[in-house]
């Protein structure tokens, strides 16, 4: 290696990979690359060469084929598993589906996965996640609870983490929601929240959480509070304050 600086990057792209879950640098059996055939050689058409254009189908199309006939909720967990069109499952250990009884009366909706969730395969178990049990604790509700009137269900817009924990793509996004309106559709929540920009932009369609939080929208009937995310509470505690009037709010409303 030639300088401090080139043995810094090989580093810390050594330390993506093992981040990533890469543990071997090659494979355990050698592949004799001079056993493998060769392809055969394309025909040639004796077409004359009339360009058809191709209609390149949109990602989020494959995403709704692969929800519309999907009844339950291990369907679409399967569903999920075997979508292959989302380039972010390439990077991720795990795909993170949800946490808590599906018949909760709340249902969280958080942004993606981070380190500690692709590992674990659960959403919300890093900091962030144990910061959301505290708060949803505060008012009587439990991840963990086997009661749908205690209990919350949690799950995010994008079950897979994005590289370096980076904010997901509008067409990332685009490309999810199918597979989150079916989720919301077969839990069929009394309410649901959402904790940042990324799932209130996918189901409210906008942006602006700090603006916008505490103001109820709706979403295919239900009615959505937006919060700030808790990972925004872990670096501006003031926001604190805020964060409590909107889960009094929730309150108030699952008891009226
Ligand atoms: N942040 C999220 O939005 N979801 C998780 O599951 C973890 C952190």
């Amino acid at each position: 290696m030639e300088s401090y600086e080139e043995w810094l990057g090989a580093y810390a792209a050594l330390a993506w990979q093992v981040e990533l879950g890469v543990e071997d640098a090659v494979l355990d059996a050698p592949i004799n690359r001079y056993d493998i055939a060769e392809p055969a050689p394309i025909a040639k058409s004796t077409k004359p060469n009339v360009q058809t254009p191709v209609k390149e189908l949109d990602p989020t199309d494959y995403a709704k084929a692969a929800v519309k006939d999907i009844q339950d909720i291990n369907a679409l967990q399967n569903a999920l598993n075997g979508f292959e069109h989302c380039d972010l499952r390439n990077g991720a250990r795990n795909t993170v589906f949800a946490d808590g009884i599906p018949s909760s009366r709340v249902m969280i909706i958080g942004e993606a996965p981070g380190r500690d969730e692709d590992q674990q395969g659960k959403p919300f178990v890093g900091r962030a996640g144990q910061l959301l049990d505290k708060m949803f604790a505060a008012i009587g509700l439990s991840r963990a609870s086997d009661l749908s009137a205690k209990g919350i269900y949690i799950t995010n817009v994008i079950p897979w983490r994005p590289p370096q924990n980076r904010e997901p793509t509008p067409q990332e996004i685009a490309m999810m929601v199918p597979f989150l309106q079916r989720h919301i559709e077969l839990v069929a929540p009394e309410f649901i929240v959402v904790m940042g920009n990324t799932p209130m932009s996918a189901l409210l369609g906008m942006r602006g959480i700090t603006k916008h939080r505490g103001t109820w929208g709706m979403f295919d009937g239900k009615p959505v509070l937006p919060m700030v995310h808790p990972a925004y509470l872990l670096r501006n505690p003031i926001a604190k304050r805020d964060a409590w009037a909107d889960l009094l709010s929730l309150k108030k409303r699952m008891e009226a």
